[in-house]
């Protein structure tokens, strides 16, 4: 992975978190989706790489732009595999909810698997955790096991789970185990990725996601050094079709960080629109506009925080 082209994707998620941050709180998701999928895919073609979408916002007939399939950048330089979501959690910045950024995860050609759009059961853990969990295992027997390895009493262990129905037995399960439960209304790629921060206050992220969001967390994940475990989790039988087109042939597999997300040459990178686990929101000031992002490479392994600032009368 071109190192210069691991900075160059901070300007793409920068544009595109800048671009829908103007949307946050006016009630209208597809709007800031459409804006940062359009700042994206204009800054992405200023760069010099051979970039295919691999993840996108769908299929070409159903998304106008950054579709699956779409070739982005010059078409100078190396060639890349791209999973993208301008915008992880629209309804977040419809909402003015916490937790929303803008996401590129990019990997050498046929690095990153082509998940279908549908759901993942998913549990992801830091770099201390990384080796004792099982997704077959129980809630509690994996809870012991995490606390044990991150030296915490399972009392303090967080778990950060997506506010839904489908997780009430689990919310009450890890409940039982003795530790805590902190609820999200979206983004389970942030909170997959913030367990490898041990300075986030999320310890582990458990539950049922969507599965290209599985693929985006699995590469900063593997970067990172942590562990991320995904199992499609179908929920109509159209989805079975999508799954085994993508050439999935046991529904069953687990999936690991390596599986989703193959070799060393990878990058993640991530600008925050709203505060989440992981990144600041856009800041507007009166003559400027401030973002924090982060990028990580799989070479390195070095992690960037980049705050910018972005003067107007420039
Ligand atoms: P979108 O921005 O695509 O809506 O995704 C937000 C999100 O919360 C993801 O982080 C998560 O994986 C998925 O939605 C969960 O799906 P659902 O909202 O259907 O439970």
């Amino acid at each position: 992975m071109d190192r210069n082209l691991a900075l160059e994707f901070v300007r793409v998620t920068e544009a595109a978190a800048i671009a829908s941050a103007h949307w946050v709180g006016r009630g209208e998701k597809n709007k800031a989706d459409g804006a940062a999928v359009e700042a994206m895919r204009k800054r992405f073609n200023l760069v010099d790489f051979k970039g295919t979408v691999v993840i996108g916002e769908g299929e070409k007939d159903e998304a106008p732009m950054l579709f699956t399939g779409e070739k982005v950048g010059t078409g100078k330089g190396p060639e890349m595999d791209l999973a993208i979501d301008p915008l992880e959690c629209t309804d977040s910045v419809a909402n003015g909810r916490y937790n929303a950024m803008a996401v590129i995860a990019a990997g050498r050609k046929g690095s990153l698997l082509h998940a279908p759009d549908t759901y993942m059961e998913k549990i992801a853990v830091g770099k201390l955790a990384r080796k004792v969990i099982d997704l077959d295992a129980p809630v509690k027997d994996n809870l012991k096991k995490i606390a044990k390895a991150i030296d915490k009493k399972i009392s303090d262990v967080v778990v950060m789970v997506l506010d839904r129905d489908r997780h009430e037995e689990l919310i009450k399960q890890i409940r039982q185990a003795g530790a805590r439960v902190r609820l999200i209304t979206d983004g389970d790629v942030s909170s997959a990725i913030a367990t490898c921060f041990p300075d986030s206050g999320v310890d582990v992220a458990m539950g049922i996601g969507g599965s290209t969001e599985g693929v985006l967390a699995a590469v900063a994940i593997k970067v990172l050094g942590g562990e991320i475990l995904c199992r499609f989790k179908p929920k109509k039988d159209s989805d079975i079709v999508k799954i085994k087109d993508a050439g999935v042939k046991d529904l069953k597999k687990i999936f690991t960080s390596e599986d989703l997300a193959k070799g060393e040459e990878l990058s993640f990178t991530a600008t925050g629109v709203i505060e989440g686990p992981l990144l600041q929101g856009v800041v507007f000031e009166e003559n400027k506009i401030i973002t924090h992002s982060v990028v990580t490479r799989g070479i390195s392994g070095t992690i960037r925080y980049i705050t910018t600032h972005h003067h107007f009368y420039k």
